[in-house]
């Protein structure tokens, strides 16, 4: 069990900022990464689609006989995590619980923002896990359609970048918050441009980052942590819907890995 690997899965690129977190947090894991950037943005199709797409991923990546599953996106965790855990009988982890939680416990004023995906700011899951957490806490939400766009097309040093940022972001900034939670997997990678918008006094929290935690915890629990030893055949698997050389270029720069080798995903239903 300890020589399988774990499976990532996103729209696209965004589930790297988890990936990046997990080479560190656990350097013995063997890693799968499939990002669908062909279907790419998930954010503003209809969720039964969303559900149809999360579940194709994640049969590409049980060919691969993964012994966890990370869904390495706020909006198919939003829509999809239920459906996704009845399916399968590995455990399957998403990104919003620990972004939540963590985003409580940085908060000194309980002012807490939330940025994502028009399907997952419409989905409410952030402001409800927010307040049955906490009754108190203050919440704002924006939906930000233009930031994933930019992140795929690898654009997050452009001076649209830089533009679209600010005037999505501006409104948030007169309302007092503490805490904003970047509630998308692809918004790390302009994390620069978010926190000069937002200010040093805003703690950013990377939900997929903090994912990365609980999963240590649970790999722990079910006794399936892959030991030093393993840490020898340990290896990283990158597979996309999409241009494998976009994908290789985005991956590399974000990774800070030289030689990145990418695949192109065949579904199992275009079997
Ligand atoms: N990375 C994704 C998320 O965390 C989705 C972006 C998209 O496909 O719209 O929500």
């Amino acid at each position: 069990m300890e020589k399988k690997a774990i499976g990532f899965l996103d729209s696209g690129v965004g589930g790297l900022t988890v990936v990046k977190e997990a080479m560190k947090q656990l350097p013995n894991e063997s890693i799968y990464y499939i990002g669908d950037n062909a279907r790419c943005p998930y954010g503003p199709r209809p969720k039964e689609e969303i559900v149809e797409f999360t579940w194709d991923l994640t049969q590409f990546l049980l060919t691969k006989n993964i012994k966890m599953l990370v869904i390495a996106c706020n909006t198919a965790t939003a829509v999809a995590l239920d459906e996704i855990r009845k399916r399968v009988d590995i455990p399957v982890v998403g990104v919003i619980l620990p972004g939540s939680r963590a985003a409580i416990k940085y908060s000194r004023n309980k002012r807490i923002g939330v940025i994502g995906t028009v399907g997952t700011i419409g989905s409410n899951v952030y402001e409800d896990t927010l307040h049955e957490k906490h009754p108190d806490v203050y919440t704002a939400s924006i939906s930000c359609p233009k930031f994933v766009p930019l992140v795929e097309s690898n654009q997050i040093n452009t001076s649209i970048a830089k533009k679209v940022v600010f005037e999505s972001l501006e409104p948030l900034t007169k309302m007092g918050l503490d805490t904003l939670i970047l509630g998308c997997t692809h918004y790390p990678l302009l994390s620069p441009l978010i926190k000069k918008v937002m200010g040093d006094k805003v703690t950013l929290i990377d939900s997929g980052a903090e994912t990365v935690s609980e999963v240590s915890t649970i790999l722990d629990y079910y006794g399936i942590t892959a030991s030093s030893q393993e840490k020898a055949d340990k290896v990283y698997r990158f597979y996309t819907t999409g241009s494998t050389k976009m994908f290789a270029e985005i991956a590399a720069n974000w990774l800070e890995v030289n030689d990145i080798q990418v695949e192109k995903a065949i579904l199992p239903k275009n079997n």
